[in-house]
């Protein structure tokens, strides 16, 4: 054959890696770490292999685990003591991500990103305040401005334990720019925000809403969280996220969302992180369990798609294994 172009020519050992167009790094990885205050000892989750359930005494322990493989960030998730109708556990002075991040933060170098969400606090496990709906039989459904203050006073309360970073999952409009408002009297004009900015209303959360115990008791999260059905929506729920001043835009979940990625790449320069969820995770366990996946293959190539289709950064609770297999 009289070929010209023959790729493979660049495929050899040697030459591969020099051509390689996306790698991988420890530092672009955030480790989600589950801190419960119902507990005294290290619970394991069962749908999440390799994942626990640690209570506060072991949230200094478990971030020193993370830190040792290289990985720097860590995003925390607390399962309250008591749940209450508005959540109030969420911005207690003494709550447990309060409690943990004042611990990890005076005892560790990690990077401590909270997550500012009502679900693991309401007694309903909805991310915030109930009210009647506007319409005739609509039911309850969150009340978006009254959830607002919540949020702030969450966002402020994590700021005012140490946090280096605050991450609203909640889907309210509006929620970036009044926890901007906040953080900034409350004088933490320096911590950032990653948005949830184009969160989804996915089944692949399965097995986090076990882990977090944040399912909702009663209906689902349609009426907050965007629908899997759409694309050009998530340019909007992003533009906006940008315009009320956040500095992370996060799409999630992650591998069945990679157009979404790649579009919020393409539309903003901001950083873009992708949150490769519970269910993401699940699935390739519960594949390699039974021989069928090689899951450290995997789980790398997984990550890799993932910036490839634009992340910065990847919420993974494959980032300590994937951190240690890195040369
Ligand atoms: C809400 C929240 C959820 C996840 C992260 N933050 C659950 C939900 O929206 O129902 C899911 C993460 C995962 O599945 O790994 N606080």
């Amino acid at each position: 054959m009289d070929l010209t172009n023959r790729p493979r020519r660049l495929r050899g050992d040697g030459v591969r890696g020099l051509v390689s167009e996306t790698s991988l790094a420890p530092s672009d990885l955030i480790a989600p770490v589950f801190v419960d205050a119902t507990t005294d000892e290290r619970v394991p989750i069962e749908s999440m292999p390799g994942h626990e359930r640690v209570p506060v005494d072991e949230a200094v322990a478990r971030v020193e685990e993370v830190l040792e493989t290289g990985v720097e960030a860590v995003m925390l998730f607390g399962i309250p003591t008591e749940k209450d109708a508005e959540g109030s556990r969420a911005w207690a002075v003494d709550g447990v991500v309060q409690e943990a991040t004042r611990r990890i933060k005076s005892e560790t170098d990690a990077y401590v990103i909270t997550d500012v969400c009502m679900c693991e606090y309401t007694e309903h496990g909805h991310c915030g305040l109930l009210t009647e709906g506007a319409r005739e039989g609509d039911g309850l459904t969150v009340d978006n401005d009254a959830t607002l203050p919540a949020l702030e006073r969450t966002a402020v309360s994590h700021a005012r334990a140490g946090a280096d970073m605050v991450a609203p999952s909640g889907m309210m409009d509006g929620m970036v720019e009044a926890i901007r408002e906040a953080l900034d009297d409350d004088g933490h004009s320096e911590v950032p925000i990653m948005s949830y900015a184009a969160k989804y209303e996915s089944a692949f959360y399965g097995p986090f809403r076990d882990a977090a115990d944040g399912a909702p008791s009663f209906g689902d999260r349609r009426h907050y969280q965007m629908d899997p059905a759409n694309r050009r929506e998530a340019m909007r729920e992003v533009a906006l996220d940008v315009e009320q001043g956040a500095d992370v835009l996060m799409v999630k979940p992650a591998l069945p969302y990679l157009d979404i990625v790649a579009d919020v790449r393409r539309e903003f320069d901001h950083p873009v992180a992708a949150y490769n969820v519970s269910g993401e995770y699940a699935m390739l366990h519960a594949a390699a369990e039974k021989g069928w996946l090689d899951l450290e293959s995997v789980a790398h190539e997984s990550l890799l798609s993932i910036k490839r289709a634009g992340a910065d950064l990847i919420l993974t609770y494959f980032a300590e294994d994937v951190a240690r297999s890195l040369p």
